[in-house]
Protein backbone atom coordinates (compact mmCIF):
# COMPACT_ATOMS: atom_id res chain seq x y z
CA UNK A 1 0.00 0.00 0.00
CA UNK A 2 1.06 3.40 -0.97
CA UNK A 3 2.34 5.92 2.13
CA UNK A 4 -0.52 7.19 3.78
CA UNK A 5 1.58 10.52 4.40
CA UNK A 6 1.83 10.93 0.98
CA UNK A 7 -0.24 13.81 -0.11
CA UNK A 8 -0.24 12.39 -3.91
CA UNK A 9 -1.76 9.71 -2.63
CA UNK A 10 -4.96 11.81 -1.55
CA UNK A 11 -8.20 10.01 -1.98
CA UNK A 12 -11.02 12.21 -2.60
CA UNK A 13 -14.75 12.13 -3.95
CA UNK A 14 -14.35 12.26 -7.72
CA UNK A 15 -16.54 15.15 -9.46
CA UNK A 16 -18.55 12.73 -11.38
CA UNK A 17 -20.36 11.30 -7.63
CA UNK A 18 -21.19 14.72 -7.04
CA UNK A 19 -23.04 15.10 -10.05
CA UNK A 20 -24.51 12.15 -9.02
CA UNK A 21 -25.31 12.90 -5.95
CA UNK A 22 -26.90 16.14 -6.83
CA UNK A 23 -28.91 13.95 -9.81
CA UNK A 24 -30.50 11.72 -7.11
CA UNK A 25 -31.48 14.57 -5.01
CA UNK A 26 -33.31 16.52 -8.27
CA UNK A 27 -35.33 12.80 -9.19
CA UNK A 28 -36.53 13.31 -5.43
CA UNK A 29 -37.68 16.90 -5.46
CA UNK A 30 -41.14 16.20 -8.08
CA UNK A 31 -40.40 19.25 -9.68
CA UNK A 32 -40.05 22.25 -7.30
CA UNK A 33 -37.40 24.44 -7.21
CA UNK A 34 -34.58 23.99 -3.89
CA UNK A 35 -31.70 26.17 -3.52
CA UNK A 36 -28.65 25.52 -1.40
CA UNK A 37 -26.83 28.01 0.42
CA UNK A 38 -22.50 27.67 0.94
CA UNK A 39 -22.65 30.06 3.67
CA UNK A 40 -20.08 32.51 4.18
CA UNK A 41 -17.08 33.38 6.21
CA UNK A 42 -13.60 32.09 6.76
CA UNK A 43 -10.50 34.35 6.32
CA UNK A 44 -7.33 34.99 8.78
CA UNK A 45 -8.15 33.77 11.71
CA UNK A 46 -10.83 31.02 10.30
CA UNK A 47 -11.10 28.86 7.57
CA UNK A 48 -14.12 29.43 5.44
CA UNK A 49 -16.25 25.75 6.27
CA UNK A 50 -18.98 25.62 3.85
CA UNK A 51 -22.90 24.47 4.59
CA UNK A 52 -22.24 20.76 4.87
CA UNK A 53 -24.64 19.68 2.83
CA UNK A 54 -23.70 22.06 -0.12
CA UNK A 55 -20.61 20.76 0.34
CA UNK A 56 -21.97 17.21 -0.04
CA UNK A 57 -23.50 18.16 -3.31
CA UNK A 58 -20.78 20.39 -4.84
CA UNK A 59 -17.77 19.38 -3.27
CA UNK A 60 -17.01 22.86 -3.03
CA UNK A 61 -15.01 24.30 0.06
CA UNK A 62 -13.42 27.84 -1.21
CA UNK A 63 -16.22 29.58 -2.58
CA UNK A 64 -17.93 31.48 0.46
CA UNK A 65 -21.18 32.88 -0.68
CA UNK A 66 -22.15 30.28 -2.99
CA UNK A 67 -25.36 29.11 -4.23
CA UNK A 68 -26.78 25.76 -5.73
CA UNK A 69 -30.07 26.14 -7.68
CA UNK A 70 -32.03 23.26 -8.65
CA UNK A 71 -34.46 23.25 -11.09
CA UNK A 72 -35.56 20.09 -12.27
CA UNK A 73 -38.11 20.84 -14.37
CA UNK A 74 -36.26 23.41 -16.80
CA UNK A 75 -36.57 22.89 -20.76
CA UNK A 76 -33.13 23.66 -20.56
CA UNK A 77 -30.83 20.82 -19.66
CA UNK A 78 -27.87 22.84 -18.95
CA UNK A 79 -29.99 25.10 -16.55
CA UNK A 80 -31.14 22.41 -14.20
CA UNK A 81 -28.97 23.07 -11.55
CA UNK A 82 -26.84 26.73 -12.05
CA UNK A 83 -24.04 27.65 -9.29
CA UNK A 84 -23.37 31.06 -8.31
CA UNK A 85 -20.70 32.39 -6.90
CA UNK A 86 -19.09 35.86 -5.53
CA UNK A 87 -17.87 38.73 -7.92
CA UNK A 88 -14.51 37.88 -8.70
CA UNK A 89 -12.47 40.62 -7.04
CA UNK A 90 -8.65 40.37 -7.84
CA UNK A 91 -7.81 42.71 -5.10
CA UNK A 92 -9.40 40.87 -2.52
CA UNK A 93 -8.25 37.38 -4.10
CA UNK A 94 -4.70 38.67 -3.61
CA UNK A 95 -5.63 38.36 0.57
CA UNK A 96 -8.19 35.57 0.89
CA UNK A 97 -7.18 33.27 -2.17
CA UNK A 98 -7.58 33.33 -6.31
CA UNK A 99 -11.15 32.30 -7.57
CA UNK A 100 -10.60 33.48 -10.91
CA UNK A 101 -13.19 34.41 -13.84
CA UNK A 102 -15.89 32.37 -14.95
CA UNK A 103 -14.49 30.23 -17.77
CA UNK A 104 -14.04 26.96 -19.10
CA UNK A 105 -11.31 26.03 -16.52
CA UNK A 106 -13.82 27.12 -13.53
CA UNK A 107 -16.59 25.08 -14.89
CA UNK A 108 -14.20 22.16 -15.38
CA UNK A 109 -12.70 22.41 -11.82
CA UNK A 110 -16.57 22.80 -10.07
CA UNK A 111 -18.12 20.45 -12.97
CA UNK A 112 -21.05 22.83 -13.52
CA UNK A 113 -22.11 23.88 -17.24
CA UNK A 114 -23.80 26.44 -15.65
CA UNK A 115 -21.99 28.87 -13.46
CA UNK A 116 -22.95 32.75 -12.65
CA UNK A 117 -22.52 35.49 -10.61
CA UNK A 118 -24.69 35.71 -7.40
CA UNK A 119 -25.98 38.98 -8.99
CA UNK A 120 -27.94 36.86 -11.31
CA UNK A 121 -29.55 34.95 -8.62
CA UNK A 122 -32.65 36.32 -8.14
CA UNK A 123 -34.16 37.11 -11.27
CA UNK A 124 -33.20 33.44 -12.30
CA UNK A 125 -35.10 32.07 -8.94
CA UNK A 126 -37.86 34.12 -9.93
CA UNK A 127 -38.19 32.76 -13.22
CA UNK A 128 -37.56 28.89 -12.04
CA UNK A 129 -40.58 29.67 -8.84
CA UNK A 130 -42.58 31.39 -11.37
CA UNK A 131 -42.29 28.51 -13.68
CA UNK A 132 -42.23 25.33 -10.57
CA UNK A 133 -45.16 26.95 -8.38
CA UNK A 134 -43.23 25.37 -5.48
CA UNK A 135 -39.96 25.33 -3.78
CA UNK A 136 -38.73 22.57 -1.43
CA UNK A 137 -36.89 23.11 1.56
CA UNK A 138 -33.50 21.36 1.66
CA UNK A 139 -31.74 23.21 4.69
CA UNK A 140 -32.24 21.99 8.37
CA UNK A 141 -35.58 23.30 9.85
CA UNK A 142 -34.52 25.59 12.40
CA UNK A 143 -36.36 25.31 15.86
CA UNK A 144 -37.94 28.49 16.98
CA UNK A 145 -34.97 30.47 18.59
CA UNK A 146 -33.02 30.31 15.55
CA UNK A 147 -33.05 31.90 12.49
CA UNK A 148 -35.79 30.64 10.03
CA UNK A 149 -33.67 28.48 7.27
CA UNK A 150 -32.18 30.37 4.57
CA UNK A 151 -34.08 28.74 1.84
CA UNK A 152 -37.14 28.69 3.73
CA UNK A 153 -36.84 32.54 4.23
CA UNK A 154 -36.23 33.15 0.29
CA UNK A 155 -39.47 31.10 -0.53
CA UNK A 156 -41.26 32.73 2.23
CA UNK A 157 -41.00 36.28 0.59
CA UNK A 158 -41.00 34.52 -3.16
CA UNK A 159 -44.64 33.04 -1.84
CA UNK A 160 -45.83 37.04 -1.07
CA UNK A 161 -45.10 37.72 -4.82
CA UNK A 162 -45.67 34.71 -6.55
CA UNK A 163 -49.57 33.96 -6.52
CA UNK A 164 -50.01 29.99 -5.60
CA UNK A 165 -46.67 29.33 -4.83
CA UNK A 166 -46.26 26.35 -2.79
CA UNK A 167 -43.79 25.31 -0.22
CA UNK A 168 -42.61 21.60 0.92
CA UNK A 169 -40.42 20.26 3.64
CA UNK A 170 -37.55 18.06 2.11
CA UNK A 171 -35.36 18.97 4.71
CA UNK A 172 -34.89 14.57 4.90
CA UNK A 173 -33.66 14.36 1.38
CA UNK A 174 -30.33 15.60 1.71
CA UNK A 175 -29.40 13.81 5.00
CA UNK A 176 -31.38 10.15 3.84
CA UNK A 177 -28.29 10.34 1.00
CA UNK A 178 -25.57 11.43 3.76
CA UNK A 179 -26.70 8.51 5.78
CA UNK A 180 -25.76 5.95 3.20
CA UNK A 181 -21.94 5.86 2.52
CA UNK A 182 -20.28 5.68 -0.97
CA UNK A 183 -17.29 3.60 -2.12
CA UNK A 184 -15.42 6.42 -2.16
CA UNK A 185 -17.03 7.72 1.30
CA UNK A 186 -16.40 4.54 3.07
CA UNK A 187 -12.31 4.99 1.87
CA UNK A 188 -11.90 8.01 3.29
CA UNK A 189 -13.36 6.62 6.48
CA UNK A 190 -11.35 3.32 5.76
CA UNK A 191 -7.88 5.69 5.56
CA UNK A 192 -8.86 8.03 8.41
CA UNK A 193 -9.63 5.27 10.87
CA UNK A 194 -5.87 3.38 9.60
CA UNK A 195 -4.73 6.77 10.72
CA UNK A 196 -6.12 7.56 14.13
CA UNK A 197 -4.53 3.46 14.36
CA UNK A 198 -1.36 5.39 14.53
CA UNK A 199 -2.61 7.89 16.68
CA UNK A 200 -3.27 5.23 19.29
CA UNK A 201 -0.29 3.35 18.71
CA UNK A 202 1.55 6.87 19.35
CA UNK A 203 -0.43 7.08 22.96
CA UNK A 204 0.35 3.69 23.86
CA UNK A 205 4.18 4.41 23.23
CA UNK A 206 3.84 7.52 25.37
CA UNK A 207 1.46 6.90 28.17
CA UNK A 208 2.95 6.74 31.58
CA UNK A 209 2.50 8.63 34.82
CA UNK A 210 3.80 12.04 35.40
CA UNK A 211 3.12 13.28 31.67
CA UNK A 212 0.09 15.44 31.13
CA UNK A 213 -3.11 14.48 29.37
CA UNK A 214 -1.72 17.38 26.72
CA UNK A 215 0.80 15.52 25.83
CA UNK A 216 -0.81 12.31 24.91
CA UNK A 217 -3.25 14.66 23.17
CA UNK A 218 -0.06 15.91 21.17
CA UNK A 219 1.58 12.65 20.55
CA UNK A 220 -2.01 11.47 18.73
CA UNK A 221 -2.54 14.80 16.77
CA UNK A 222 1.30 14.75 15.32
CA UNK A 223 0.80 11.41 14.45
CA UNK A 224 -2.36 12.25 12.79
CA UNK A 225 -0.49 15.12 10.71
CA UNK A 226 2.61 12.98 10.01
CA UNK A 227 0.50 10.11 8.52
CA UNK A 228 -1.92 12.35 5.67
CA UNK A 229 -4.25 13.93 7.73
CA UNK A 230 -4.82 17.89 8.30
CA UNK A 231 -5.62 17.00 12.20
CA UNK A 232 -8.25 15.84 14.29
CA UNK A 233 -12.07 15.18 13.32
CA UNK A 234 -13.30 17.28 16.74
CA UNK A 235 -11.80 18.56 19.84
CA UNK A 236 -9.32 15.41 21.35
CA UNK A 237 -10.43 14.72 24.80
CA UNK A 238 -7.81 13.42 26.96
CA UNK A 239 -9.07 13.05 30.72
CA UNK A 240 -7.14 11.24 33.18
CA UNK A 241 -8.62 9.38 36.96
CA UNK A 242 -11.44 12.37 38.12
CA UNK A 243 -11.54 14.17 34.83
CA UNK A 244 -12.36 10.81 32.97
CA UNK A 245 -15.49 10.98 34.23
CA UNK A 246 -16.39 14.59 32.35
CA UNK A 247 -18.01 13.52 29.38
CA UNK A 248 -16.58 16.19 26.53
CA UNK A 249 -13.45 17.61 28.86
CA UNK A 250 -11.45 19.58 26.87
CA UNK A 251 -9.04 21.12 28.77
CA UNK A 252 -6.89 18.44 28.84
CA UNK A 253 -4.10 20.18 31.25
CA UNK A 254 -3.67 17.88 33.97
CA UNK A 255 -0.82 15.80 35.12
CA UNK A 256 -1.39 11.82 34.46
CA UNK A 257 -1.11 10.03 37.79
CA UNK A 258 -0.12 6.83 38.61
CA UNK A 259 -3.24 4.52 39.03
CA UNK A 260 -4.96 6.65 37.02
CA UNK A 261 -7.24 5.11 34.19
CA UNK A 262 -6.75 7.91 31.26
CA UNK A 263 -9.87 8.60 28.41
CA UNK A 264 -8.22 9.40 25.18
CA UNK A 265 -11.46 10.27 22.32
CA UNK A 266 -9.53 11.36 19.35
CA UNK A 267 -9.62 10.25 15.65
CA UNK A 268 -8.30 11.90 12.64
CA UNK A 269 -9.68 13.92 10.04
CA UNK A 270 -9.38 12.82 6.33
CA UNK A 271 -10.19 14.86 3.48
CA UNK A 272 -9.51 18.17 1.65
CA UNK A 273 -8.43 21.21 3.82
CA UNK A 274 -10.20 21.86 6.67
CA UNK A 275 -13.22 19.73 5.59
CA UNK A 276 -13.55 15.95 5.12
CA UNK A 277 -14.83 12.86 6.88
CA UNK A 278 -13.20 11.61 10.15
CA UNK A 279 -13.33 8.94 12.81
CA UNK A 280 -14.50 9.10 16.56
CA UNK A 281 -12.60 6.59 18.62
CA UNK A 282 -12.20 5.89 22.40
CA UNK A 283 -9.94 3.74 24.43
CA UNK A 284 -9.63 4.23 28.08
CA UNK A 285 -5.99 2.99 29.12
CA UNK A 286 -4.45 2.84 32.66
CA UNK A 287 -1.74 5.13 33.09
CA UNK A 288 0.97 2.47 34.34
CA UNK A 289 0.46 -0.26 31.77
CA UNK A 290 -1.76 -2.27 34.22
CA UNK A 291 -5.29 -2.31 35.50
CA UNK A 292 -6.11 -2.68 38.87
CA UNK A 293 -8.63 -5.49 40.02
CA UNK A 294 -11.47 -3.27 40.31
CA UNK A 295 -10.68 -1.03 37.24
CA UNK A 296 -10.72 -4.83 35.59
CA UNK A 297 -14.10 -5.61 37.16
CA UNK A 298 -15.79 -2.27 35.41
CA UNK A 299 -13.69 -1.97 32.07
CA UNK A 300 -14.89 -5.87 31.71
CA UNK A 301 -18.72 -4.90 31.94
CA UNK A 302 -18.45 -1.63 29.66
CA UNK A 303 -16.47 -3.94 26.99
CA UNK A 304 -18.88 -6.75 27.24
CA UNK A 305 -21.19 -4.33 26.24
CA UNK A 306 -19.94 -3.10 23.47
CA UNK A 307 -19.00 -6.32 22.04
CA UNK A 308 -22.39 -6.98 22.09
CA UNK A 309 -23.97 -4.33 21.20
CA UNK A 310 -21.43 -4.30 18.03
CA UNK A 311 -22.38 -7.88 17.11
CA UNK A 312 -26.19 -6.88 16.92
CA UNK A 313 -25.72 -4.11 14.31
CA UNK A 314 -27.42 -4.37 11.07
CA UNK A 315 -29.37 -2.77 8.41
CA UNK A 316 -32.55 -1.82 10.07
CA UNK A 317 -32.42 -2.31 13.57
CA UNK A 318 -33.41 0.83 15.56
CA UNK A 319 -30.73 3.37 17.50
CA UNK A 320 -33.03 2.85 20.47
CA UNK A 321 -32.39 -0.92 20.31
CA UNK A 322 -28.62 -1.06 19.98
CA UNK A 323 -28.86 1.61 23.04
CA UNK A 324 -31.05 -0.94 25.15
CA UNK A 325 -28.77 -3.54 24.38
CA UNK A 326 -25.65 -1.96 25.65
CA UNK A 327 -27.74 -0.54 28.80
CA UNK A 328 -29.05 -3.98 29.93
CA UNK A 329 -25.63 -5.31 30.22
CA UNK A 330 -24.76 -2.13 32.14
CA UNK A 331 -27.82 -1.84 34.85
CA UNK A 332 -27.52 -5.74 35.09
CA UNK A 333 -24.32 -5.25 36.54
CA UNK A 334 -25.72 -2.32 38.76
CA UNK A 335 -23.89 0.50 37.28
CA UNK A 336 -26.92 1.47 35.20
CA UNK A 337 -26.78 5.23 36.89
CA UNK A 338 -23.40 5.98 36.08
CA UNK A 339 -24.14 5.45 31.80
CA UNK A 340 -25.55 8.76 31.10
CA UNK A 341 -25.24 8.69 27.41
CA UNK A 342 -26.46 7.32 24.20
CA UNK A 343 -24.61 4.38 22.73
CA UNK A 344 -23.24 6.19 19.43
CA UNK A 345 -24.51 8.21 16.68
CA UNK A 346 -23.72 8.09 12.76
CA UNK A 347 -20.19 9.61 11.51
CA UNK A 348 -19.39 10.93 8.05
CA UNK A 349 -18.99 14.96 7.31
CA UNK A 350 -19.86 15.47 11.07
CA UNK A 351 -18.83 13.55 14.06
CA UNK A 352 -22.03 13.35 15.15
CA UNK A 353 -23.72 13.39 11.92
CA UNK A 354 -26.78 13.47 10.29
CA UNK A 355 -29.73 10.51 11.58
CA UNK A 356 -32.53 10.98 9.37
CA UNK A 357 -34.23 8.26 10.69
CA UNK A 358 -34.89 6.03 13.76
CA UNK A 359 -33.49 3.28 11.91
CA UNK A 360 -29.86 2.09 10.44
CA UNK A 361 -29.51 1.95 7.40
CA UNK A 362 -27.38 -0.65 5.21
CA UNK A 363 -23.99 1.57 4.56
CA UNK A 364 -23.72 3.49 7.23
CA UNK A 365 -21.11 4.09 9.55
CA UNK A 366 -22.00 4.19 13.41
CA UNK A 367 -20.05 4.55 16.93
CA UNK A 368 -20.92 2.26 19.67
CA UNK A 369 -19.86 3.86 22.49
CA UNK A 370 -20.86 3.19 26.06
CA UNK A 371 -19.78 3.74 29.46
CA UNK A 372 -19.08 3.69 33.14
CA UNK A 373 -18.50 6.65 34.78
CA UNK A 374 -17.38 7.16 38.90
CA UNK A 375 -16.79 9.83 40.06
CA UNK A 376 -16.99 8.80 43.89
CA UNK A 377 -14.11 6.31 42.23
CA UNK A 378 -12.15 9.05 40.21
CA UNK A 379 -12.66 6.71 37.91
CA UNK A 380 -14.42 6.70 33.83
CA UNK A 381 -14.42 3.95 31.37
CA UNK A 382 -15.47 5.00 27.52
CA UNK A 383 -14.71 2.32 24.37
CA UNK A 384 -16.10 3.76 21.10
CA UNK A 385 -15.58 1.95 17.64
CA UNK A 386 -17.04 2.80 14.37
CA UNK A 387 -19.07 0.05 12.65
CA UNK A 388 -19.50 -0.22 8.99
CA UNK A 389 -23.23 -1.03 8.48
CA UNK A 390 -23.30 -4.48 6.36
CA UNK A 391 -26.43 -6.88 5.01
CA UNK A 392 -23.01 -9.45 5.38
CA UNK A 393 -22.71 -7.94 9.11
CA UNK A 394 -20.86 -5.61 10.86
CA UNK A 395 -17.03 -4.52 10.20
CA UNK A 396 -15.43 -2.73 12.50
CA UNK A 397 -13.44 -0.18 11.17
CA UNK A 398 -11.09 0.85 14.30
CA UNK A 399 -11.32 -2.52 16.26
CA UNK A 400 -7.79 -3.63 15.68
CA UNK A 401 -6.76 -0.18 18.18
CA UNK A 402 -5.76 -1.66 21.47
CA UNK A 403 -9.28 -2.44 23.75
CA UNK A 404 -8.84 -6.31 25.30
CA UNK A 405 -7.23 -5.93 29.16
CA UNK A 406 -4.68 -8.31 27.82
CA UNK A 407 -3.69 -6.18 24.40
CA UNK A 408 -3.48 -2.68 26.59
CA UNK A 409 -1.46 -4.44 29.01
CA UNK A 410 0.69 -6.06 26.67
CA UNK A 411 1.33 -3.31 24.43
CA UNK A 412 2.49 -0.83 27.56
CA UNK A 413 4.59 -3.89 28.78
CA UNK A 414 5.96 -3.81 25.26
CA UNK A 415 7.41 0.14 24.26
CA UNK A 416 9.89 0.23 22.26
CA UNK A 417 11.11 3.23 23.87
N1 LIG B 1 -16.22 12.39 20.38
C1 LIG B 1 -17.52 12.73 20.82
C2 LIG B 1 -18.37 11.54 20.83
O1 LIG B 1 -17.87 10.45 20.97
O2 LIG B 1 -19.56 11.59 20.65
MN1 LIG C 1 -15.85 10.02 20.62
MN1 LIG D 1 -18.84 9.38 19.42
Amino acid sequence: MAHNSDIRDRLTISREEYADRRKQLASNLNGATAVIFAGKGGGLHDDFQPDLNFQYLTGIIDEPGAILLLNPNDPNPSRKEVLFLEPHLPELERWDGWRGPIDAKLREKHGFKALMRTSAFPQMLLNACKSSLKGTCLHPIAHHEQPVGPDLEVFQKLQQRIPGFQIDDGSRLIPSQRAVKSAAEKAMIERSAEITAKGFTAILEKLTPGITEFDIQEAAEHAYRSHGSRGPFYGSIVGSGFNATILHYRSNDAVIADGDLVVIDSGARYGDGPCGYGSDVTRTYPANGRFTERQKEVYSIVLESMETTIAAVKPGIAYAELDSISRKIITDAGFGDFYPHGVGHPIGLEVHDVQPDTVVPEGAIITIEPGIYLPDENMGIRIEDDILVTAAGPVNLTGNIPKTIEEIESAMANKTS
